[in-house]
């Protein structure tokens, strides 16, 4: 007897899915369309407690760890199998959109839903995750409960983080019944025993405009980008803007202009479009019309594909910070936040989301993804790929980021069919 055509009995719902991804947007500091949603902030537990309910409804068994990692588990035929592990995150930068992140754990938790629908049954178990704090907005550190979990976190890097408040990640967590009496007790309840994760897959909005201008359905994700985060502080005597003369000042904000500038030169130095950097925040003080600029702090984040090339950028941007410095006479000083190496998406994984995607009739890419993701970290410890689906004018982190119902079923079906195939388990016999 024939088994069950898994591509055609899984159902997904892409208008169910918009209908509760615009649900919790709502749970915003910001109002819609614009989301804002900061780590452990009201509007997060808001949305932790959403997430947990819809897991319950689809019959998921939810478990949250130390950090506030949420976990919903359908049980496979082999429960000590190491799992096949999905998910993304749901907190969002100020003004960001509704789909970055939601759409890998809400399209996630239906993709298993779909799967129980249609009779699939997991050999290894298959678990949905939401993670805590993929963005770095309250503590400056991205990906804070994947680094966990990985094992690349340690207490002195995460107590040396501070929110605008003066706490530290543990001081907050304790505040929403996550944590534990130290740093460290936290980091270790955390952390992935080896061999627990077989496989991890990350669905995604693509963040970029490749599938939607190629007119493409899948973006199967080959590799990771990775970010260096720096932040350089230059320290004029500022002065009076009408009394002091322009030999006599070092304006630091005018160092802070100049160095802006030496990160967008040394980035398209290199001649690779995968080489992006970005002069994310840049405050100077005291910030008043009439007095010239004491101090300037900028937040600078590069990124590539190729780890040493951007690791050169670093150091050429370090460099021209200290001549700048020199020149304009101010005080400097640098710090690396993170730097942390790319990722490779694991062959297994590419030739399974591409296989599932195929099995549906769809087109795809092969692509590498320039956004950072939970992906990059959980790459250390499992087989890991990511799957990509279009979005407008490949927006995000903005209020009018949009990926439409359609390709939202896509990339949720290539989801329930890519987790079937590495969880390895049973379709119903076919009718005859
Ligand atoms: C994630 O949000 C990123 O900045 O790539
Ligand atoms: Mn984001
Ligand atoms: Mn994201």
């Amino acid at each position: 007897m024939a088994l069950g055509c898994s591509s055609q009995s899984v159902q997904v719902d892409g208008s169910r899915v918009v209908e509760t991804l615009t649900r919790l947007a709502n749970m915003s500091d910001h109002e819609n369309p614009a989301v804002t949603r900061i780590l452990f902030s009201p509007n997060d537990m808001l949305a932790r407690k959403f997430v947990k309910d819809l897991m319950r409804e689809n019959h998921l068994t939810i478990r949250e760890d130390a950090m506030g990692n949420i976990f919903g588990r359908l049980e496979g035929s082999n429960p000590s199998a190491g799992v096949v592990l999905t998910g993304s995150h749901c907190d969002a930068i100020p003004l960001a959109g509704m789909y970055d992140g939601t759409l890998g754990v809400i399209g996630a938790i239906e993709a298993l839903g779909a799967l129980q629908r249609a009779g699939y049954k997991p050999a290894r178990p298959i678990e949905v995750m939401m993670f805590t704090s993929e963005e770095p907005t309250r503590f400056g550190l991205s990906c804070s409960g994947s680094r966990a979990m990985a094992g690349a976190l340690t207490p002195e890097v995460l107590e040396s983080k501070l929110d605008s408040g003066g706490k530290h990640f543990l001081q907050v967590a304790n505040e929403v019944g996550y944590g534990g009496t130290s740093t460290q007790e936290m980091l270790d309840a955390t952390r992935v025993p080896e061999g627990a994760v077989s496989h991890f897959v990350e669905l995604h909005i693509e963040q970029g405009p490749l599938l939607e201008r190629e007119g493409l359905d899948i973006g199967v994700v080959t590799a990771i980008a990775a970010p260096a985060a720096l932040e350089v502080l230059f320290v004029g005597d500022g002065g009076h803007a009408g009394g002091q003369l322009m030999p006599d000042r070092n304006d630091a904000g005018l160092a802070g202009a100049e160095l802006a500038l030496a990160v967008e030169r040394h980035v398209l130095a290199t001649g690779s479009v995968d080489t992006v950097g970005t002069t994310g925040t840049f405050e100077i003080a005291p910030g008043a019309i009439n007095s010239v600029p004491r101090e300037a702090r900028l937040a600078i984040d590069i990124r590539d594909i190729d780890g040493p090339r951007r690791d050169q950028v670093v150091a050429a941007v370090l460099k021209s910070a200290e001549e700048i410095a020199e020149r304009r006479k101010v005080r400097m000083s640098s710090r690396i936040i993170n730097q942390d190496p790319p990722a490779t998406c694991h062959a297994d994984i590419v030739e399974a989301v591409a296989a599932s995607a195929g099995a549906m009739g769809l087109s795809t890419k092969r692509m590498v993804s320039r956004a950072y993701h939970d992906s990059l970290f959980m790459a250390r410890i499992a087989p890991t790929g990511m799957i990509f689906i279009p979005c407008k004018n490949g927006w995000s982190h903005r209020p009018d980021e949009f990926s439409s119902a359609p390709d939202i079923a896509n990339g949720v079906s290539v989801l329930a069919l890519t987790l079937a195939r590495l969880s390895g388990g049973s379709w119903p016999k076919a009718e005859l």
